[in-house]
């Protein structure tokens, strides 16, 4: 089955008002590209400014994060429903600084995924092994576990991204061969899960992307798009990566 890809940048803790410019940009550089979603995660306090900027081009705008409860006494957190109203029309939950720094475990995660349905986001939920755990030989119990804990009941109205904890940021990234690996892994799990509808269900590579490993990351089998860190900051990476489908 042919699935849409989904180029995403994830600008994590990174932009200023006036980085709207970089947006304008990709916005400019990709509304020809008919055959690929875009999707910029800038920051929350960006999220409105971007999600108005971007009206009408091919560029989505996606929240990196959110709380699972709609409204309430949770000092600096975000609901889901807020980041809705803001403009955003996906959310980051489970990325590997959020289970790393933040504690969340994969009952959390799946407490997000659940608020994105209910306010109607995407949600693109990440999973992705330790350097420790590749060595031990555990990369895909691992995965499994967070799939199981992590992955709500119902639809695959979802996207996976599948994030090796030890190719984010690194420079370094899994061979073709492992990632086709563990993509085809994740395909049999959803599949098993969520029956056919499983099939249509955007399963991301991330971890190091950039415009050098692009064409041959995401000509894997089973890897639908990418989820891009540090080179979806300028244009000027961020587009030759999402060109690979135009
Ligand atoms: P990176 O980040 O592309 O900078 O490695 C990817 C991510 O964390 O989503």
């Amino acid at each position: 089955m042919a699935r849409r890809p989904l180029v995403a940048g994830n600008w994590k803790m990174n932009g200023l008002s006036a980085s709207v410019a970089e947006l304008q940009k990709i916005m400019a550089g990709t509304q020809h590209f008919a055959n690929v979603d875009v999707m910029v995660c800038p920051p929350a306090t960006l999220l409105a400014g971007f999600a108005a900027a971007a009206r009408g081009s091919r560029v989505a705008i996606g929240a990196q994060d959110c709380h699972p409860c709609p409204a309430g006494a949770y000092t600096g957190d975000i609901a889901a429903e807020m980041l809705k109203d803001a403009g955003a029309q996906a959310v980051i939950v489970g990325h590997s600084e959020r289970r790393h720094y933040h504690g969340e475990t994969d009952a959390m995660v799946r407490d997000k995924a659940l608020a994105a349905r209910r306010s109607g986001l995407a949600a693109i939920i990440c999973v992705g092994e330790t350097q420790a755990e590749r060595d031990a030989g555990h990369a895909r119990a691992v995965v499994r576990a967070q799939l199981e804990g992590s992955l709500p009941d119902g639809a695959a109205d979802f996207a996976l991204a599948y994030e090796p904890v030890w190719a984010i940021g690194s420079g370094v990234t899994p061979t073709p061969h492992d990632v086709a690996d563990m993509h085809g892994f994740i395909r049999q799990m959803l599949s098993a899960r969520y029956g056919d509808a499983a099939q249509r269900t955007r399963i991301l590579y991330g971890g190091s992307v950039k415009p050098n490993n692009a064409a041959e990351l995401l000509a894997v089998d089973n890897v639908d798009g990418a989820l891009v860190g540090g080179a979806s900051l300028k244009a000027e990476e961020f587009l030759p990566i999402v060109r690979i489908y135009g």
